[in-house]
């Protein structure tokens, strides 16, 4: 752990050297006790104090585009002993999954530390597009194709208009702005669309590229700023 002039430097609130001068008069406690030692080092369980002000760390803001594999969940704290995408992230802060993926979807998953980030993508009011690579058994009749574009019924909601882009005989690509409970599943179904396999490769601008399955990396400025 840093030493106390350093540890206080790194939470932002003065230099090193100005920190010194602090530790010095007496003015910074550790625990309720002062310390007027410059070797100290924090511990993590340390509560740190100037003047009686408690100051905190600053975390390192952290973007990740994940590539999901199938068969992971999303959910931070997993008590089935199922597999989690956290278990494939492997950074020194905490993050966490920006919204969900089904356990059997696969492809971009999003994860970060920063909650104003988090909301400004969750918020339905930003309408984020999220595009949506779906395999299906069949074609999809233009009839489908149709309605699943003008809004369905998927139970207890009506979904918004969505665009769709046939690729090939059993692909086709789905665009929403919204994020009800595994809606595209829930839309095939409503149109008897029998949908084998479902993959996100895009929300917003950010593009899950050629990211290997089960790989992360670390968003561009770019990407962060296009949100
Ligand atoms: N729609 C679904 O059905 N599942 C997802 O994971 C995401 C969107």
């Amino acid at each position: 752990m840093d030493r106390i002039n350093k540890y206080i430097a790194s939470c932002g609130v003065c230099s090193r050297r100005k920190a010194e001068e602090y530790v010095l008069s007496g003015r910074v406690k550790v625990n309720d006790i002062i310390i007027k030692d410059l070797a100290y080092k924090v511990k993590e369980e340390d509560i740190i104090k100037i003047d009686d002000n408690i100051i905190n760390k600053e975390e390192k803001k952290v973007y990740i585009m994940l590539n999901k594999p199938k068969g992971y969940v999303t959910t931070s704290h997993e008590q089935f002993g199922r597999k989690s995408v956290l278990d494939l992230i492997d950074e020194d802060v905490r993050v966490y999954p920006i919204g969900r993926l089904d356990m059997y979807t696969e492809g971009l998953l999003l994860l970060t530390n920063d909650g104003d980030f988090a909301n400004k993508l969750m918020h339905p009011k930003n309408k984020i597009a999220k595009k949506y690579i779906v395999t299906s058994k069949e074609k999809i009749t233009q009839n489908q194709k149709e309605l699943l574009e003008s809004g369905v019924n998927i139970g207890d909601y009506i979904t918004r208009p969505a665009k769709v882009n046939i690729l090939t005989n059993n692909q086709f690509e789905i665009i929403i702005s919204e994020g009800k409970n595994r809606q595209v599943r829930r839309m095939c179904e409503a149109v008897r669309v029998n949908l084998t396999n479902l993959k996100r490769i895009q929300i917003g601008n950010i593009n899950l590229g050629n990211l290997q399955t089960g790989k992360y990396r670390y968003l561009s400025d770019e990407e962060i700023k296009s949100i």
